[in-house]
């Protein structure tokens, strides 16, 4: 327990009942960055009272700058003008790989492992920080060929490889902001996100492997670039497309792309470039994730914040330190591949592992396989695929292999919340020796913003624990806005004052970024999850309040498959809703009103496959809806606005507690 802080303004969090205390994990090389939970709150207190001096000494410590900054912070969430470390300037890829290259050449950055498994006594394939500084420098070397300059957004279409990495942050080293697009994405997905970024330069690969199937991604790209056109351009647009060589397939150079081999033109340049000198709140990076409207909101991340949220969330929530290697298993087309699988471990100077294959091929037993040939010591992953693992029999092989997971000391899971059961089965399965962490953060917030500090905060299984440094968080009433602050309660999560990796804005729309997050309940910035604080201080969140539905860890707009629902042409109206699935979290639903009366049941059928199929055309595979019913109405208020709330009530069978009805006009009988 700790004692009473004499600077807390809140009452002091004390650890819940029920709570795993952490201990030692064998073989830990070294104790956690803080000695014990005091330590966690005297410094989250400072983050809290003290911004300024607080993260300039964070700032100084963590990351290299060019020049110093002369301005910790600056700015409010009100007005939505938060900027920090103004006059700062530096490079993120000379921080993710110059720095280490030159302390420790032969030390592995990343480490690859295929979708096909290789045999077993193959060591992975091993990149060092020098070969990584070799590869981002011709990398950059060409992009500057291609007539990328500062500023400008380049896209990467890629699966989890190397190749993906060294894009990013080649990008970086000249002040390009790169958008990584999720390699799941339909061509019409692809393209709605290079349009709206307009984008000229495309990085891809030939084709991606995953789960035993290849997937021509390069013929993706040219679909999405056929006939692009750019708002107030008469002329379509003429991308340049490097290609890098994975599956060696014949991919047809095409007309809209100038195309060119990546390991052609990487090898006509030298190996090494110097990093250009970034202002602080230059972007980084932006990436499109979904909200409650159809448009996908492009969040736009700014260099210095964002490295510095990487750092030192990387620091006391993973306990990360030199020898650690890390395995997050997040896509790079998400904010968790970006934070944890790329800038995170290499802006510490750490081992990373990709990998672009499932959990499940060629057996539920993959993950652990590569924990142990990696010799990983963190792995990070979704609750859907530690759901998967255990439901596949994962466990058995875990047994059998945990004293080959010798160095795995945190297992963490992000995305939704790590129900109870399951975090008790991951801590038997691996015997006691990790810690279990539930941890909590968004696109928006860049790093983490709740997770119990690995081997310091005690967890308790179900909640995402405390908050991290710098996030002071608040529930909000949702009718009046008033702050709640009785414990055992339940309200919109907000957060009062602003955090150095907070997203700057929405790519070409501010207007749309304060109306989303700060112009609802001024002085805050709202997430769109409800959350629970217990009596002890701890946080459990609860899900969603607005439309984002979350498929196995893949955030998705249910406005995004409603619009592309509605070009099929069969569907008057639709209402997508998400529902609970043991499996992926939450699972989507569509409630369909056709425009013509179609009585004959196969063409019903038939109906409902198209639509799936409209879906993984326009969308993507991963967000096929499961179900998709065929209605003559859907319930509405009297002023048109279709009520999902009702849908929802409907699929978890409990249609006798819709609620107030008396606006609703209600189809059902
Ligand atoms: C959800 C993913 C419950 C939440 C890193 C949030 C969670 C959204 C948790 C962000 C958790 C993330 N417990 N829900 N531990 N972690 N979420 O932007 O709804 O793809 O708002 O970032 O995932 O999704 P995003």
């Amino acid at each position: 327990m700790c004692p009473p802080h004499t600077s807390c303004t809140q009452p002091q969090p004390q650890p819940p009942a029920r709570t795993l205390t952490p201990t030692l994990p064998r073989n830990h090389p070294s104790t956690p960055h803080l000695a014990n939970l005091n330590e966690y709150h005297d410094l989250y207190q400072e983050s809290l009272r003290d911004p300024d001096h607080f993260w300039r000494a964070m700032a100084t410590s963590a990351l290299h700058w060019d020049q110093p900054f002369h301005t910790t912070r600056h700015g409010s969430l009100e007005a939505g003008d938060h900027a920090w470390f103004l006059g700062g300037r530096l490079n993120a890829s000379y921080n993710c790989v110059d720095r280490h290259a030159l302390a420790t050449p032969d030390k592995p950055a990343l480490l690859y492992e295929p979708d096909t498994p290789a045999t077993s006594q193959a060591r992975p394939q091993q990149i060092t920080y020098a070969e990584l500084l070799r590869e981002v420098c011709r990398l950059a070397w060409v992009l500057r060929d291609l007539g990328v300059r500062k500023g400008e957004i380049v896209t990467v279409y890629m699966p989890n490889i190397p190749e993906a990495v060294v894009a990013m942050l080649a990008c970086a080293r000249i002040g390009a902001v790169h958008s990584v697009v999720f390699a799941g994405f339909s061509a019409p997905a692809l393209r709605g996100r290079l349009q709206d970024a307009r984008s000229r330069v495309i990085l891809t690969v030939d084709e991606g492997v995953r789960g035993g199937k290849t997937v021509a991604m390069k013929r993706v790209v040219e679909d999405a670039v056929g006939g692009l056109r750019y708002g107030g351009e008469e002329a379509d647009v003429q991308c340049k497309c490097l290609v890098v060589r994975k599956t060696g397939s014949p991919v047809p150079w095409c007309q809209q792309t100038q195309d060119a081999w990546w390991h052609e033109e990487c090898a006509r340049w030298p190996g090494y470039s110097a990093p250009e000198a970034m202002g602080a709140e230059d972007p980084l990076f932006l990436l499109y994730t979904s909200g409650s409207t159809g448009k996908p909101k492009g969040l736009l991340h700014a260099t210095a914040g964002y490295l510095l949220g990487c750092a030192v969330s990387g620091k006391y929530v993973l306990d990360l330190h030199p020898a650690d290697t890390m395995f997050c298993a997040g896509d790079v087309g998400w904010i968790t591949g970006h934070s944890y699988s790329v800038y995170t471990p290499l802006v510490l100077g750490l081992a990373t592992v990709l990998f672009d294959g499932t959990p499940s091929f060629p057996t539920c037993a993959r993950y652990w396989e590569i924990l142990a040939r990696t010799r990983a010591t963190h792995f990070y992953t979704a609750p859907t695929a530690l759901r998967l693992i255990k439901k596949g029999n994962g466990n058995a092989y875990a047994a059998a292999a945990v004293h080959n997971l010798e160095r795995l000391r945190v297992v963490a899971s992000i995305g939704e919340p790590l129900a109870a059961n399951v975090w008790q089965w991951c801590h038997d399965t691996l015997d006691g020796q990790v810690h279990v962490l539930d941890t909590y953060f968004q696109t928006e917030t860049g790093c983490h913003a709740f997770a119990p500090l690995a081997g310091v905060t005690p967890t308790k299984p179900g909640y995402v624990a405390l908050p991290f440094l710098g996030f002071n968080p608040v529930l909000l009433d949702p009718v009046s806005g008033a702050e709640i602050r009785e414990s055992g309660t339940e309200g919109l999560l907000a957060f009062d004052q602003p955090w150095p990796s907070i997203a700057r804005t929405v790519w070409g729309d501010h207007a749309r970024y304060m109306q989303t997050y700060f112009a609802q309940h001024k002085g805050y910035f709202t997430t769109g999850d409800a959350a629970f604080r217990d009596r002890n201080g701890y946080f459990k969140v609860l899900g969603r309040v607005d439309d984002v539905v979350n498929v196995s860890g893949h955030r998705l707009s249910t406005g995004e498959i409603e619009s592309a629902l509605l070009s099929h042409g069969a569907f008057a109206e639709v209402a997508v809703v998400g529902t609970e699935d043991a499996l992926t979290g939450q699972a989507l639903v569509v409630f369909a009103c056709l425009k013509n009366d179609l009585e004959d049941q196969k063409t019903k059928s038939q109906l409902r496959q198209s639509a799936q199929q409209h879906i993984a055309k326009w969308i993507g595979r991963f967000a096929v809806p499961r179900k998709v019913f065929l209605v003559d109405d859907l319930p509405k208020t009297r002023s048109g606005k279709i009520m999902r709330r009702i849908l929802r009530k409907i699929l978890e069978g409990e249609e006798n507690e819709f609620g107030d009805l008396s606006t609703v006009n209600i189809p059902f009988p």
